[in-house]
This record gives structure tokens, C-alpha cells and sequence, in this order.
């Protein structure tokens, strides 16, 4: 998959909002094929194995908590140079400083609840992938 997969998820407080299928939306017209979809919920254990590398900042176990609040879809994406579109498309992690027009501009609440999660590298996004897909829930 190295290259052109990425992993991401829509986060609890864009589900609850009612904005994943806008994202969706504008995740496809970003030129990205799904090929694996899920609604699902984090439990804490979970998210805080997912967030792990994190786990020495301040931040971790408002993360851990966010991230097992509410249901989040969880998503494996294709395209080419897919990290490095992804997390164009999406925008900085703080909603303050993405660019106009990205997802993260338009959807997110704050640094924390910053509505989508994407891969920072062709390494991670296959770790991040295998963490919510068994092989056969993966198309293409
Ligand atoms: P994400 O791209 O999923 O990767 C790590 C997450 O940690 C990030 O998005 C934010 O949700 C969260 N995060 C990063 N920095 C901070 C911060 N300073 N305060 C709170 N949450 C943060």
C-alpha cells in the first residue's frame, strides 16, 4: 500500500455534528477512492493504544476521552501520494490555521476536536489501517 493509501477518521465531534457525509463528500471530490468504510467506537483502551505515541504530551488523556466520547466513522483511502494529499486536503490540526476551504477550516472545533485524523506517513497508515481493517475489509 506504501504511497498511495492513507488511513483517517471522521472524529465524535463531527459525527454528532452531522457532518460526516459532508466530509465523505469532500474527501471524494478531493480525489480519494474509500475502500474501506466503518462507523464504529473507540473504548478508551483502544484509543489510547491507537494515540499511543502520543502519550507523554499534556494533551493525551483529553484525547483518549474525546476519541472514545461518540461514534467516529474510520476509513482507509486511495490515491496517489495519498499522505501527503490527505493531510493537504484536511488542513493544520489547529482549525486556526488551516487554509480556507480545507476540511479541518470548514468542520473543526478547536485543535482537539479537530474533526478528522489523517496518517503522517505511508508507515503509519498502514499500522493505522491494520489497527480498524482485517485484510478482507479492504477493496481493491
Ligand atoms: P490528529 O491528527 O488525530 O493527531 C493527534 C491529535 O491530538 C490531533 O489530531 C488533535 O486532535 C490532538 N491534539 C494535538 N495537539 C493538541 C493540543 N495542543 N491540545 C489538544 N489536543 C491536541
Amino acid at each position: 500500500m506504501a504511497g498511495n493509501r492513507t488511513f483517517t477518521m471522521i472524529k465524535p465531534e463531527a459525527v454528532a455534528a452531522g457532518n460526516a457525509g459532508k466530509i465523505i463528500d469532500a474527501i471524494i471530490e478531493g480525489g480519494f477512492k474509500i475502500v474501506a468504510l466503518k462507523l464504529t467506537q473507540l473504548t478508551p483502551e483502544r484509543a489510547g493504544k491507537f494515540y499511543e505515541v502520543h502519550k507523554e504530551r499534556p494533551f493525551y488523556q483529553e484525547l483518549v476521552d474525546y476519541m472514545s466520547s461518540g461514534p467516529i466513522y474510520a476509513a482507509v483511502l486511495e490515491k496517489d501520494n495519498a499522505v501527503a494529499d490527505f493531510r493537504a486536503l484536511i488542513g493544520a490540526t489547529d482549525p486556526a490555521e488551516a487554509a480556507e476551504g480545507t476540511i479541518r477550516k470548514r468542520f473543526a472545533k478547536s485543535k482537539a476536536e479537530n474533526a478528522v485524523h489523517g496518517s503522517d506517513s505511508d508507515e503509519n497508515a498502514t499500522i493505522e489501517s491494520n489497527f480498524h481493517f482485517s485484510a478482507d475489509e479492504i477493496v481493491g
